[in-house]
């Protein structure tokens, strides 16, 4: 049996590209597999949210993952920030990591551009907390989108070189994972780029049908096709890619033949888009707001949660330690 794991930064809502991305693939491994799926509150630090809206973002991810699917009696599902094995282990693996290598990864060299003004340690070493949440557990399988891959190469890189200096095969490998195969990257609506809870150009799983409407419509596109067989603008491929998640076989066939000859109306096809993205997320907006509101629900599956998390985190940290050479006066 494979050991599962997966988590979400609680910065916001979640959103179809975080759905489709990371977590319906842990909703269909639950059952199967050992798993463990948590809410990054540490690595939301990172953006420094007020002090009131801390725990509000982790009760809504909790309430999200929930009405997603994931059932918290089958999974283990705890915020990181209960468990303090995960910290400690950070420490350690920030010994055996080095400066240079954390500033070549994009995502660093992407959050020194696009927040200058805060170019925390915390983003520099962003990479080694997620090794540690992922070895804590020594997970084989971390179901994510495309834009973590380079996260997970480093944590595998991290753990090997645990292994190596203290001559152990003590961590697993932990690969990135996807049931269809290859990693996935949900466009946004936007034209180009991936969908972002920052981004502007995402539709969340809370969204009202009014709004999923109005940020649909206002899709980009282009002029449209001109000849037959012509070549797909990004925009209007991003569009498509979101129509294939969503809607049925018949309904994406119908509107590339459209496209194929060149009597396509863009806006029939955002309608029918954003019909088939609120036939999705009613229900499961439903859910969200019902388990938000549960305030014994939540708090037993915290607490369940957390004491799992840690059973499995202190007998990692536990051996860590020891192999390190902390040894009992
Ligand atoms: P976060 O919160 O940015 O995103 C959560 C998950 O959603 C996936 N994702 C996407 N997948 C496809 N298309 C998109 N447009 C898209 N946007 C987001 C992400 O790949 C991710 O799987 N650092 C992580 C959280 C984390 C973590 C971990 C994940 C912390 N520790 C350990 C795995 C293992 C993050 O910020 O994800």
């Amino acid at each position: 049996m494979d050991t599962v794991l997966s988590g979400i930064r609680s910065t916001g809502s979640l959103h179809l590209g975080n759905y489709f991305g990371a977590v319906k693939n842990f909703v269909k491994m639950q059952h199967e597999n050992r798993c463990f799926f948590f809410v990054a509150d540490y690595h939301s630090l990172t953006t420094h949210p007020k002090p009131e809206n801390l725990q509000d973002s982790v009760r809504s991810v909790l309430s999200e993952y929930i009405a997603s699917g994931l059932d918290p009696e089958v999974a283990t599902l705890y915020v990181q920030s209960d468990v303090p094995e995960i910290p400690e282990l950070y420490l350690l693996l920030n010994m055996n990591a080095y400066v240079g290598e954390l500033q070549r990864t994009t995502t660093f060299k992407e959050k020194i551009r696009s927040q200058p003004d805060n170019v925390n340690a915390g983003l520099l070493t962003y990479p080694v907390l997620m090794c540690a949440d992922i070895i804590i557990h020594n997970a084989d399988k971390v179901p994510v989108g495309k834009d973590q891959e380079q996260n997970l190469e480093m944590a595998r890189k991290f753990a090997r070189r645990f292994n190596t200096m203290y001559g152990v095969e003590y961590f697993k490998m932990p690969e990135p994972y996807n049931f269809g195969d290859k990693l996935i990257k949900v466009p946004g609506l936007d034209g180009t780029g991936k969908m972002g809870k920052s981004e502007g150009n995402g539709i969340f799983l809370v969204d009202e049908p009014s709004v999923i409407r109005k940020k649909v419509m206002r899709a980009v596109t282009d002029a449209g096709p001109t000849k037959p067989n012509s070549k797909m603008s990004e925009p209007v491929k991003n569009l498509f890619y979101l129509l294939e998640l969503l809607s049925t076989p018949d309904t994406v066939q119908f509107f590339r033949e459209q496209y194929k000859n060149c009597t396509i109306r863009y806006g029939d096809l955002k309608k029918q888009l954003a019909e088939d993205m609120i036939a999705f997320t009613s229900p499961v907006r439903k859910r969200i707001l019902d388990i938000y509101h549960d305030d014994d629900y939540l708090k037993k599956v915290v607490r369940m949660g957390a004491e799992r998390a840690r059973a499995s985190a202190s007998k990692t940290l536990r051996d860590v330690r020891e192999i390190i050479g902390f040894k009992p006066f």
